[in-house]
């Protein structure tokens, strides 16, 4: 089986992927670290030197290579990831999705602190911050919704949605 964990920036992807895979005994594989080691330069670098439209290509290529090579494995996606070219179909065609939903606010208390290392916030001004989450959500919404899962996690501890996952 594989499960694909989606989500906006900072909705806890990465550490809850990490906690399920563990429990269900599966390889834990985060995408933008695969798409890190295979171009050997971070996320940061990747939109800079080679852009956007680079790195979204990339993120396809690599997304659907693991789907159709892999088998028990958590992949914690990028927050875009579901939102570009076929990759929701590719997703739900090849796997479990979940979407790990979070308010606007939540989102917000958790970017403040980790926005530097996200290309697409790290240049917003901190005031401008939630108004731009907001948009940013609203437009991505549908496709994290194509989701076979939905799970709310703002009330949740990480234990708890994974406890919520494994009971589904
Ligand atoms: C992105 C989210 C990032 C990373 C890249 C683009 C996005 O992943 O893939 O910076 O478009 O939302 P995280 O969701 O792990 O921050």
């Amino acid at each position: 089986m594989k499960l694909v964990l989606i989500g906006y920036m900072a909705s806890g992807k990465s550490a809850i992927g990490k906690l399920l895979a563990n429990k269900l005994n599966y390889q834990f594989i985060d995408l933008d670290d695969y798409i890190v080691s295979k171009e050997n330069c971070s996320i940061s670098e990747l939109f800079k030197n080679k852009g956007e439209i680079y790195f979204r290509l990339k993120e396809t290529e690599y997304l659907q290579v693991l789907l159709e090579s892999k088998d028990n494995i958590v992949l914690s996606t990028g927050g875009g990831t579901p939102c570009y070219g076929n990759n929701m179909n590719i997703i739900n065609k090849l796997s479990e999705s979940i979407y790990l939903k979070s308010s606007v606010k939540t989102i917000y208390n958790r970017l403040l602190s980790e926005k530097d290392s996200r290309p697409l916030v790290a240049s917003i001004k901190n005031d401008d911050l939630i108004e731009f989450i907001g948009k940013h959500l609203f437009e991505r919404a549908p496709f994290y919704e194509q989701a076979t899962s939905i799970i709310k996690t703002d009330k949740m501890n990480l234990d708890e949605v994974v406890d919520s996952i494994l009971h589904r």
